[in-house]
């Protein structure tokens, strides 16, 4: 749902045309351009609604400092628009609320499980031992203090 946007692009015309995907519409872009750049001047507002009470926000600093241009892009949630620069093909969409974390693999679940356990002794051989399904358990150590009184 574009809106009519305040921005307008000065006539530069040493920059190579670029054609992106806002909200799956393709789009005419300037090579330089930030996904944010590209997202206000499309009038593509709010960019995203925050995770715990779903308000609207969009790009303002558009320097890296206050986060409020995270959006969709190439299907990666959380991006920060303004200091991500288009690319030919690039998908740039608003980011509603909360992603969901992705299911991880049966490896990553043991490792994560096994690191704790092991007080984050776990190394490259223990991940390979866990791949080829052997046991990596590991004792804890004993620590004996002498009494030298
Ligand atoms: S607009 Fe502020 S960090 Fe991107």
């Amino acid at each position: 749902m574009p809106t009519d946007s305040s921005f307008k692009r000065l006539a530069i015309q040493s920059r190579k045309n670029l054609r992106v995907w806002v909200e799956g519409r393709p789009v005419e872009v300037m090579e330089g351009d930030s996904a944010a750049a590209v997202m206000l001047a499309q009038g593509e507002l709010p960019t995203r609604t925050t995770a715990v009470s779903a308000t609207p926000r969009a790009p303002y600093c558009m320097m890296g400092v206050c986060f409020e241009c995270l959006m969709e892009i190439d299907g990666v949630a959380n991006s920060q628009g303004c200091m991500t620069p288009v690319r030919e093909g690039m998908r740039i969409n608003r980011q509603q609320g909360a992603k969901t974390l992705k299911e991880t693999s049966a490896l990553d679940k043991n490792s994560t499980s096994n690191k704790s356990s092991k007080n984050n002794t776990l190394n490259n051989n223990d991940i390979l031992n866990e791949a080829n399904g052997q046991d990596t358990a590991i004792e804890p150590k004993r620590t004996v203090v002498e009494d030298t009184l």
